[in-house]
Parts: structure tokens; sequence; C-alpha cells
């Protein structure tokens, strides 16, 4: 249980052919270490991980992926990345209530982790998107983000020397939606992080201890009086539902999950968020309107704004200010810094 699970990637000849075809540098590159072997390592902790049939974790796909993921020639202006709004040093966030897009257009939503999104049933806070493959439409041909669509992304990339090279060698074919989407997606699963000082703890790793104050936050955190972790848990702590916590009495245009199921019942519901690296991902909640972790604690502990559809595990905690901070405490043992530093899902 202590050590954490490797788990090994045979390649398949067609990675072998990738590494044979490919044009520039990816001898330097670990992924093609080990006479073809990948390694990803998921935590002991967690359960498989979903991959589908078309799309296995090839290393050359993850790559490409990776290459696509930091590059804004995705944007209609070539201005914008993925990474603009997902920066790997903020575990996929970035530190805005709402993130720019080309010409600092603004969106009406928080950008969120990208940390273990292989594991998401559904996409985006209101599950508004079914897979990963699929999620990439929506950044690409929003207004408010890239502006740009496939056809165009697809004939832009054909133009571009580094890209067919690229692409013939890992899909034997030209740019295309159907490699671009697995790409992205590929390296997006490879965004894996279960190694903050609580899961080596979890996992009775030597020498992996909480302080006291982060033993009594833990112990509030689980506690059915609170019931943080009826929402928050597994071992992404999320249950993946949609709830409302009760934000707002009013959520005004973005009434979350009923954008997508028209549900008079919906109102206000969103897809629980993890807690994972919940200390460097600020501003909080969908539209980021809560600047800080303590303004988070406030909010559950007032017992939320009463909207009718609010959950009914909302409600007032009478926290004193010493279990506040050893919440805040044990919130903060989420941190998995190891990942946060990881150069590998990095252009
Ligand atoms: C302008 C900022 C911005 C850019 C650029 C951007 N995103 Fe996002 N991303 C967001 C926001 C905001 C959300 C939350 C949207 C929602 O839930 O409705 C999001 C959500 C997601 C999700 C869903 C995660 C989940 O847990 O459901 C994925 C996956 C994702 N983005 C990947 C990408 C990829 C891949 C690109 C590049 C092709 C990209 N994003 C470009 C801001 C951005
Ligand atoms: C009934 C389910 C439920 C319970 C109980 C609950 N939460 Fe949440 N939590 C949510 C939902 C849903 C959201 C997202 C709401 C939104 O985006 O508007 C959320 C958001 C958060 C966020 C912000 C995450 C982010 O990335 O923006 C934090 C931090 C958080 N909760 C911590 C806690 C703590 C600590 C407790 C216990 C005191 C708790 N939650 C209890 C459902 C719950």
């Amino acid at each position: 249980m202590s050590t954490p699970r490797y788990v090994h990637i045979i390649l398949t000849m067609a990675g072998l052919l990738g590494l044979l075809l490919s044009v520039d540098g990816c001898t330097e590159d670990n992924l093609f270490e080990m006479g073809g072997i990948s390694t990803l390592d998921i935590p002991a902790n967690f359960p498989d991980m979903p991959v589908p049939d078309d799309n296995p974790m090839l290393p050359e796909r993850i790559e490409l992926g990776r290459a696509l993921f930091f590059d804004p020639i995705l944007s209609v202006d070539s201005s914008v990345s993925c990474a603009s709004c997902h920066k790997p040093e903020w575990a996929f966030t970035d530190h805005a209530s709402f993130s720019a897009g080309v010409e600092g257009r603004l969106g009406f939503r928080n950008a969120p982790t990208l940390a273990n999104v292989a594991w998401a049933p559904v996409m985006l806070m209101d599950g508004g998107s079914p897979t990963l493959e699929q999620q990439v439409y929506v950044p690409l041909e929003d207004p408010h983000e890239m502006d740009f669509n496939m056809v165009l992304l697809t004939e832009r990339l054909s133009a571009n020397t580094y890209y067919t090279q690229r692409f013939q060698a890992v899909f034997g074919t030209a740019p295309d939606p159907f490699g671009i989407t697995r790409a992205l997606a590929a390296y997006q699963r490879s965004i894996i992080s279960g190694n903050s000082r609580f899961d080596r703890y979890a996992r009775k790793e030597p020498g992996a201890t909480l302080t006291e104050s982060e033993e009594r936050g833990r112990e509030l955190f689980f506690s059915p009086e609170l019931s943080c972790s009826s929402c928050h848990n597994g071992f992404h702590f999320t249950s993946w539902e949609f709830i409302n916590n009760g934000l707002y009495t009013d959520y005004g245009l973005d009434s979350g999950r009923a954008r997508i199921t028209a549900q008079p019942n919906d109102v206000g519901k969103f897809r629980v968020p993890t807690l994972r690296n919940i200390a460097v991902t600020f501003p909080y909640m969908h539209d980021g309107s809560l600047p800080d972790l303590e303004a988070v604690i406030d909010h559950y502990d007032n017992g939320g704004q009463g909207h009718p559809n609010q959950d009914a595990r909302i409600k007032p905690l009478g926290l004193t200010s010493e279990q506040k901070t050893d919440l805040l405490h044990f919130l903060y043992t989420l941190t998995d810094n190891q990942f946060l530093r990881n150069t590998s899902l990095v252009e």
C-alpha cells in the first residue's frame, strides 16, 4: 500500500514506428526512454484510468497534445493558448475570476484545474460536454476564448511544417480533427496529481504526518456535522454530483446545470469541484466570486444564502475561529508540490 503503483503502458508498434519516423528532437524526451515503454505514475489510492479505445495513452500522442496545449496557434489571432488560462504552476488554473480570451474578452466562469481530468465522468461545471475529446471544441470555438474553429485550425496546422511532420509521425495523416482532439485529450489525461502531503499521510508513507491543527481540521472535514466530505469525497475529493451549495439566492444568467437540462430544480447546481491543490487555485466557486479559502469557510459557516435548490447539508455550522483555522490548515495539506513543479507536463 505504501508505494505508488506504477502503471506501465507498453507501446504498440505504432509507438515504435512514431519514434522511428519522428523528425525532431524526440531523443531528448524521457517518455521515449526504456526502449519504448512509457510510465504513467498513477497513485496507489486512485482507481484505474478510463481511456477510450480510440485514444490509447501513447507517448507520442501525449507529446503532440502537449505541444498543441501550449501553442497560441489554436486561437483566431494566435494570441491565446490553452495554457493561457490553464497554467501548470497553478494546477492548470489562472488567478482571474474570469479568464481573458482573445482581445481580452472575458467568459463567465472561473477556469477549473485540469488535475486528474481523465477521471471526470462528464466535462464542465454544468456537464455540458461528454468527453475530453469533444470538450476541445468548446474553448476552440467560444468567442470569449479562442474564437476559432476546427476547419480553419486544421487548414492552419496543415500549412505548418512542424505540425504536418508531427501529425504524419504520430497519426500517419495530415493534421485533422481526429488527431487534434485525440492528442489534446491524451495530454490532458497525463495531468495527474496525487502526491499531496495528505495523500502520503493517507497512504501511511514513512514520515508522512499531520500537525495537530491539520489533524483537527481533517476530523472536522470528515465529520458528519460539517459534512464537507459527503460532497467532496473519494480519491479526487468530489462525488461528481451537481449540487446547489447556496452561493446565491439569484444565480442570474449562469443557472449552472439548468443551462443543459432546462429544469427549474437544476438552477444553481454545479458539479462538485475537486479540492486537490485548492490553496493555489483561487479565486473560488464557478464565478470566482470568493477570493480566498477564509471566505469559502465563512460561506459554509453561515449556512448559504437559502436558494430553493440549496442542498440540505449546507446549514449554519457555528465554527469557532480555531476550528476555522484548523479546517484551513487541513485544506493546505491537499497541495501537491511535486505536481506543481512537474516539468514533464510543460512545453
Ligand atoms: C480563455 C480562457 C480559457 C482557454 C483559452 C481555455 N480554457 Fe479550458 N476552461 C476555461 C474555463 C473558464 C472553463 C470552465 C468552463 C465551464 O465549466 O463551463 C474551462 C474548462 C475546461 C475543461 C473542463 C474541465 C472539467 O473538469 O470539466 C477542460 C478539459 C479544458 N477547459 C481544457 C481546455 C483546452 C484543451 C483548451 C485549449 C484547446 C482550453 N481549455 C482553453 C477557460 C479556458
Ligand atoms: C452539499 C454538497 C457540499 C458540501 C456539504 C460542501 N461543499 Fe464545497 N462545494 C460544493 C459545490 C457544488 C461547490 C461549487 C459551487 C460553485 O461553483 O458555485 C463547492 C465549492 C467548494 C470550494 C471551492 C472550490 C473551487 O475550486 O472553486 C471549496 C474550497 C469547498 N467547496 C470546500 C468545502 C468545505 C471546506 C466544506 C465543508 C465545510 C464543503 N465544501 C461542503 C458542494 C459542497
